[in-house]
C-alpha cells in the first residue's frame, strides 16, 4: 500500500510517518510537507533512509504540484495532517490558516477524486482534525462526535471548514473518507510556541513563562504517541465516513499545569522547590480565549479498543527530559537554523 502522509514534518505528523514506517514494513509511505516553520526535517533522522519512505518538498496548496504527485506514485490512500496550527497566528494572520487549512484540503481532495474515481472503494482518505472545531464548553460536559460545530478561533473556523469539505466529498462524491477531532498533544518534537514546549524552554533558560489571563483556561491533554496509535487504529479499523474523537481524559487548567510543569523541572534541574514557579508571568489573555475543552472519546475506546497508554505524570516527564537532552534541536528551532537543515540533506524536486 502506497499512503501520503501530508505535513509528517510537523509534530504529530512526524510521529505517524515514524509509527506508519517502522510498524508496516510492507507499506510505501511518502511524507509531503512545504517545510514552513514548523516543519522540521530533523523529527525524522532516525528514518529517512528508511527503504519505505520517501519525502516529497511541496505545498499542498499547489494543485498542479498535487496533480503531478498523485499521477507520478499512485496513492492508495491519503493522512491528512498538513495544517497552520497554531491559534494565535490565525488571529494574526487569519488567510494563511484558509490557504491552507481550506484550499490545500479541497486540493488534495480534488485530486485524490480524481485519481481515485475508477475504484473509489479501494483508497481512503483520512483528515486529522481538532476538537476546536466544537467551540469552548463550560464547567460541565464533553465534546462527543455529535456536538455541533461552533469554531471561534480562526484557526478552528479553518479547520471546521475542511472538516466539513471533507464530508462533503463523501457525500457527494462518494469518496471514503475518515476524520478524526483530537485534544491538545504534547510531546517531543513540539514546536516551542505552544504552552507546554514553550514553558519547557523558558524555565529551563529561566525566563519568564506567560500564562494568558488568569490561566483558568482548559485543556485536555494528551501525549502525541497515543494520538498516533489513534491513527494507526482508525486507519486501519474505523468505519468510512465516520468521525472518532480523541481525548486524553486529561483536563489540566492552564495555571495548575504551569505549576506542576515548574515543580518538576525543579527536581529535574537540581533547583531549589518553588524556585521555577517566580518565573510564572500572567499577560493579556488571547482575543477570544475559549475556556475550556474536554473530549469523550468512548466511541474509539469501545469501538476499536483505544486508550491513553501514557499517563500525565510519565508523558510530561518524558517530554522534559527529551527537550532537556535535545538542546540542539530546541536551539535550531528557536534560532531558525531548522530551514537550513533541508538544503543540506535534500534537494528540491
Ligand atoms: P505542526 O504545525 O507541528 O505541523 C504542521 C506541518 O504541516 C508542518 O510540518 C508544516 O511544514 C506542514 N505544512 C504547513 N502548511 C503546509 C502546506 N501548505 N503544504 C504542505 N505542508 C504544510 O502541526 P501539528 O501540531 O503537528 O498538527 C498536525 C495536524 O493535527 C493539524 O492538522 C492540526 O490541526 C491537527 N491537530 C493538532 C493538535 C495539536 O495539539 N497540535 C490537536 C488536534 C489536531
Ligand atoms: P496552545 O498550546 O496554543 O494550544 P491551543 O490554543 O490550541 O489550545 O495553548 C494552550 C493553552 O495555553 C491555551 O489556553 C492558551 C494558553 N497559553 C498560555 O497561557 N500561554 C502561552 O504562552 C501559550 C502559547 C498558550
Amino acid at each position: 500500500m502506497k499512503i501520503l502522509i501530508t505535513g509528517g514534518a510537523g509534530f504529530i505528523g512526524s510521529h505517524v510517518v515514524r509509527l506508519f514506517v517502522n510498524k508496516y514494513p510492507n507499506y510505501q509511505i511518502y511524507n509531503l510537507d512545504k517545510l514552513t516553520y514548523a516543519g522540521n526535517l530533523a523529527n525524522l533522522t532516525d528514518i529517512k533512509d528508511k527503504e519505505n519512505y520517501t519525502f516529497l518538498k511541496g505545498d499542498i496548496v499547489d494543485a498542479a504540484y498535487l496533480e503531478g504527485i498523485f499521477a507520478e506514485y499512485q496513492f492508495d490512500a491519503v493522512i491528512h495532517l498538513a495544517a497552520e496550527s497554531h491559534v494565535d497566528r490565525s488571529i494574526t494572520d487569519p488567510l494563511a490558516f484558509v490557504h491552507t487549512n481550506v484550499i490545500g484540503t479541497v486540493n488534495l481532495l480534488n485530486v485524490a477524486r480524481q485519481h481515485w474515481k475508477e475504484n473509489m472503494d479501494k483508497h481512503l482518505f483520512y483528515h486529522i482534525s481538532t476538537d476546536e472545531v466544537y467551540g469552548s464548553l463550560g464547567e460541565d460536559g464533553l465534546f462527543t462526535e455529535e456536538t455541533a460545530y461552533d469554531p471561534r478561533s480562526p484557526y478552528s473556523a479553518s479547520k471546521a471548514s475542511s472538516d466539513h469539505f471533507v464530508r462533503a466529498y463523501y457525500h457527494t462524491y462518494s469518496l471514503p473518507i475518515k476524520l478524526s477531532n483530537c485534544s491538545n498533544n504534547y510531546g517531543p518534537n513540539h514546536f516551542p510556541e505552544k504552552l507546554i514546549p514553550l514553558a519547557i524552554n523558558n524555565i529551563k533558560n529561566e525566563r519568564p513563562v506567560p500564562v494568558y489571563g488568569k490561566g483558568e483556561n482548559v485543556r485536555d491533554w494528551l501525549y502525541v504517541l497515543d494520538h498516533a496509535r489513534a491513527i494507526d487504529d482508525i486507519f486501519h479499523r474505523g468505519k468510512v465516513g465516520d468521525t472518532y474523537n480523541i481525548g486524553g481524559v486529561n483536563e489540566w487548567r492552564n495555571i495548575d499545569l504551569i505549576e506542576l510543569l515548574c515543580d518538576l523541572m525543579d527536581e529535574k534541574l537540581g533547583r531549589p522547590q518553588g524556585h521555577s514557579r517566580k518565573l510564572i508571568t500572567f499577560v493579556k489573555d488571547r482575543a477570544g480565549h475559549d475556556l475550556r475543552y474536554a473530549i469523550d472519546s468512548s466511541k474509539l475506546m469501545n469501538e476499536l479498543g483505544w486508550e491513553p497508554s501514557v499517563t500525565f505524570e510519565e508523558g510530561l516527564s518524558k517530554t522534559v527530559d527529551w527537550y532537556l537532552e535535545n538542546t540542539e534541536w530546541l536551539e535550531n528551532v528557536t534560532s531558525g537554523n531548522y530551514t537550513s537543515y533541508y538544503e543540506q540533506q535534500y534537494t528540491d524536486r
